[in-house]
């Protein structure tokens, strides 16, 4: 008889499971509060316009909708998606051959590892780490440098010490890219300035690394000015883009895309087709009417609202309820996610337990260290749970980590 174990590839053997997938099971238990995934609000779905277009692409457009679809997307899709970053992100310049359709941005992470991560090579990113990325990156088996992050961003010093000491020791040819999240981060929720925007380019172009700039929360901005996208700041030189429709139309409809060098999309392109031949045409189609009616942002402006009343409802009761000494939390402008640091004496793998027997659930922070570090950080997702849910919640995280 086969045996499986004995006959796993080496990228298989580096998989581990995600604690995130357990949680998300958590998600779907309406008897307890979830904080856990990053899951949108259902409420924020525009689902009868999509039900009604749905139709209509189906009845009307069938021998493109249920058909194979070129690897590299629809043309209609990647009109809508160059026409929306040149009006709201500034970015001019994107021909079709710049732009890979990818199912979500997660297989755009994916597709960056497979084409550009050896067993020899580098991986610079966070310290924490979205933990999507970091399993997408660590079945190709790089090595990670980890770069601590801070209120506004990267620590640009570690950045630059790394780069430094890998050029020094002749290898900075091996490092691929530096891997960045600088909108609203998750888990940290925090914002990269763009003085750090600058310094950042201004380093990866001195050392000529790519920057993978990872952007699903741009759009979710509650306070403050909207930062430029690194890509635009390097008018697209040296950089990848990478965005989805996840978190500002639906993530099952499972649309995201690279923008970049024609020669990458290309690369990542040929990796894809070994993948899945094409991005679903269903709904890259539906994506793509979708974005022609022109409504969306106006629609997201109530999505946006209603999740910048969660957050401060969740902050207003981690002030009340979250009385300990030495804990702190991000206050983001956008996104999904609080950071929440304990003292060190806590450990919130072993809390959360204790939260899911009380009814209630977050990740634990080690889940994004590359690392499995004992962690005193929670990630707490406001998006999913009603207000009143939000403030029970955290009153019952709260009187946990009282006692
Ligand atoms: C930073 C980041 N990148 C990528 C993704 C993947 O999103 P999707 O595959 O749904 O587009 C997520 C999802 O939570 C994320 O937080």
């Amino acid at each position: 008889m086969v045996e499986a174990e004995k006959i796993f590839s080496k990228i298989s053997k580096r998989m581990k499971s995600s604690i995130i997938r357990e949680l998300l099971k958590d998600s779907t238990n309406t008897s307890i509060i979830s904080f856990g995934g990053g899951a949108p609000d259902p409420e924020t779905f525009d689902r009868k316009a999509l039900a009604k277009l749905s139709q209509k692409v189906l009845l009307e457009e069938y021998r493109i909708a249920l058909q194979y679809g070129a690897t590299e997307g629809d043309s209609l899709l990647k009109d809508q998606f160059i026409r929306i970053l040149k009006e709201r992100h500034e970015i001019e310049g994107l021909d079709y051959d710049n732009m890979l359709i990818t199912v979500g941005s997660q297989q755009a992470l994916d597709l960056m590892g497979k084409i550009f991560l050896d067993e020899d090579s580098y991986a610079m990113v966070s310290h924490p780490i979205y933990l999507g990325a970091a399993s997408a990156f660590r079945a190709y088996g790089p090595k990670f440098i980890t770069i601590d992050l801070e209120d506004d961003g990267l620590n640009i010093n570690q950045v630059e010490d790394a780069l430094k000491k890998l050029d020094e020791k002749g290898e900075i040819s091996k490092l691929k890219f530096i891997y960045t999240v600088p909108n609203f981060h998750n888990p940290a929720g925090v914002t990269m300035s763009l003085e750090k925007r600058k310094a950042l380019l201004k380093l990866a172009h001195k050392y000529d690394v790519l920057v993978l700039e990872d952007d699903p929360y741009g759009e979710l901005r509650y306070e403050g000015e909207k930062i430029p996208d690194i890509y635009k700041l390097a008018n697209g030189e040296g950089v990848v883009l990478l965005n989805t429709m996840s978190k500002i139309m639906s993530p099952g409809i499972r649309i995201g895309m690279i923008a970049g060098d024609k020669k990458i999309v290309a690369k990542a392109a040929l990796a894809k087709q070994g993948a899945d031949l094409c991005t679903p045409t269903f709904t890259q189609r539906l994506v793509a009417r979708y974005l022609e009616k022109g409504t969306i942002f106006d629609k997201m402006a109530k999505a946006v609202e209603i999740y910048r009343r969660k957050k401060n409802v969740m902050l207003d009761a981690l002030d009340k309820y979250v009385k300990v000494d030495g804990a702190k939390w991000t206050k983001p402008e956008g996104g999904l996610f609080i950071w929440v640091t304990l003292p060190e004496k806590y450990d919130t793998m072993k809390l959360f337990e204790k939260a899911k027997k009380v009814g209630v659930s977050y990740i634990p922070g080690s889940a994004f260290y590359i690392d499995d570090r004992v962690s005193s950080n929670m990630r707490l997702s406001f998006c999913l749970p009603p207000e009143n849910q939000i403030d029970e919640g955290i009153r019952r995280i709260g009187k946990l980590i009282r006692s």
